[in-house]
């Protein structure tokens, strides 16, 4: 049985008040129960509302994390924040790779996979995102993107280092855009991943590829989430702009 998940990506959104108001919402409504062991739900937020965070969802159903962190432990790197320092506020997860930081800050595959080890020796979950841009799936190169991708963590780490780690395919063309990937188009770009995984692995003796939990990220709403999430190779999701509203937040969760 895969781990599902439903992470939210507050992006550079939020403010004290209102992310007071938007977690009491969630707090409220997303409470475990048995039948809903294997599952889990996270805000990844700025690091600035780390401590909030975990002032207010400790001894909650809802666990946080950030949306990045340093490929440095210490020293002289003005500006970043270490994935420990991340990890010392009770965070559980961290995104690393997301294309904005890919687009916009200058990510390199090399930087991301330093990322993941770093957030993965702090005791953090990295949930390692990929995908292809518009041009290049327009080019049919969305398998070589995504694997390429995904294997700057598997040529630095090995491909067991995705033992407690989360994949997320996110289409760069699909984020913030309203346009979702169709529920068969997802599905099979994860079913690709599960694969390369699968096949990376059969050499070795770990068996990470039924276990890991690939999520699907990019204009999921509350209205096209369960479809989505219906797919066998598709885990859960993760949301950017929806998870900045409580109540298409928990319609999304609900459709996990
Ligand atoms: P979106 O963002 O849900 O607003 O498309 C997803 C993401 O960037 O993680």
């Amino acid at each position: 049985m895969r781990n599902r998940l439903v992470l939210g990506n507050w992006k550079l959104n939020g403010g004290l008040t209102q992310n007071s108001v938007l977690l009491a919402q969630l707090a409220s409504k997303i409470i475990f129960n048995q039948g809903r062991k294997e599952q889990a739900c996270g805000v990844c937020v700025p690091y600035a509302y780390l401590s909030q965070v975990q002032t207010l969802l400790t001894n909650t159903s809802i666990h946080w994390g950030s949306q990045d962190v340093s490929r440095f432990e210490s020293g002289a790197y003005s500006g970043e924040v270490s994935a420990s320092m991340v990890a010392e506020f009770g965070s559980r997860f961290a995104l690393v790779g997301h294309s904005e930081r890919r687009a916009i800050f200058g990510d390199t595959d090399e930087f991301v996979a330093q990322k993941f080890g770093a957030a993965q020796r702090a005791g953090l979950m990295p949930v390692l995102c990929v995908g292809e841009t518009l041009e290049e799936r327009a080019a049919s190169k969305t398998g070589e993107v995504v694997v390429r991708q995904l294997n700057a963590v598997i040529a630095a780490y090995g491909v067991a280092a995705l033992q407690g780690a989360v994949l997320a395919y996110e289409p760069v063309w699909a984020i913030g855009t309203g346009k979702t990937a169709t529920p068969a188009e997802a599905e099979s770009v994860h079913q690709y991943l599960r694969r390369y995984v699968a096949n990376a692995e059969s050499a070795g003796s770990v068996k990470v590829a039924d276990t890991l939990p690939i999520l699907y990220g990019g204009s999921v709403k509350k209205s096209n989430a369960a479809e989505l999430f219906a797919m066998p190779n598709i885990d859960g999701g993760l949301i950017g702009g929806a998870s900045l509203v409580a109540d298409e937040f928990l319609g999304i969760w609900a459709s996990l």
